[in-house]
């Protein structure tokens, strides 16, 4: 039901959501040590975003009778220079993504693979989504520039961040 090939991009996908996770994950301790604890709620419930994305994939390559094959995450980066600085990353790592998702869908494509393209359509619309959010984010951040009592209501709000899948 999966080619090799689009078997292995699917397992790379898993190893990249599972990465996203990660270094979400790693941005939530960074805001912990600046006392952020809103942000870092934020960037929690992102990880776990993440890793049902990875989740996502992981069941569809199951049931295509493909076979899922983890493979070593890469560790993220701890630091970063200012809030403004990790949203930048958040909006940039989400801006591969898209590429990623997008070279898979051009792939099953080109394979006529039409359930792959099905279940990557969640993806597309997923990612419009991410890149909107990060986008909102770093506009704010960047308005609040040195101020400290922008930057507390914005933990108050990002702290307020419900998990919805
Ligand atoms: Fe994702
Ligand atoms: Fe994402």
């Amino acid at each position: 039901m999966i080619s090799k090939k689009l078997e292995n991009a699917i397992n790379k996908q898993i190893n990249e959501e599972i990465f996203s996770a990660y270094l979400y994950l790693s941005m939530g301790a960074y805001f912990h040590s600046l006392n952020l604890d809103g942000f870092a709620v934020w960037m929690k419930a992102q990880a776990r975003e993440e890793m049902s994305h990875a989740m996502k994939f992981f069941t569809f390559l199951n049931e295509m009778d493909g076979r899922v094959s983890l493979l070593a995450v890469k560790e993220p980066e701890k630091n970063w220079k200012s809030p403004l600085a990790a949203f930048t990353a958040v909006s940039r790592h989400e801006q591969y993504i898209t590429g990623c998702i997008d070279e898979l869908f051009r792939m099953a494509g080109s394979e006529k693979n039409f359930p792959t393209q099905i279940m990557l359509q969640w993806f597309i619309k997923e990612q419009v989504e991410e890149e909107s959010t990060a986008a909102k984010i770093v506009f704010k951040l960047n308005q609040i520039k040195d101020s400290v009592s922008g930057l507390w209501i914005l933990d108050k709000e990002l702290g307020g961040r419900q998990v919805n899948s």
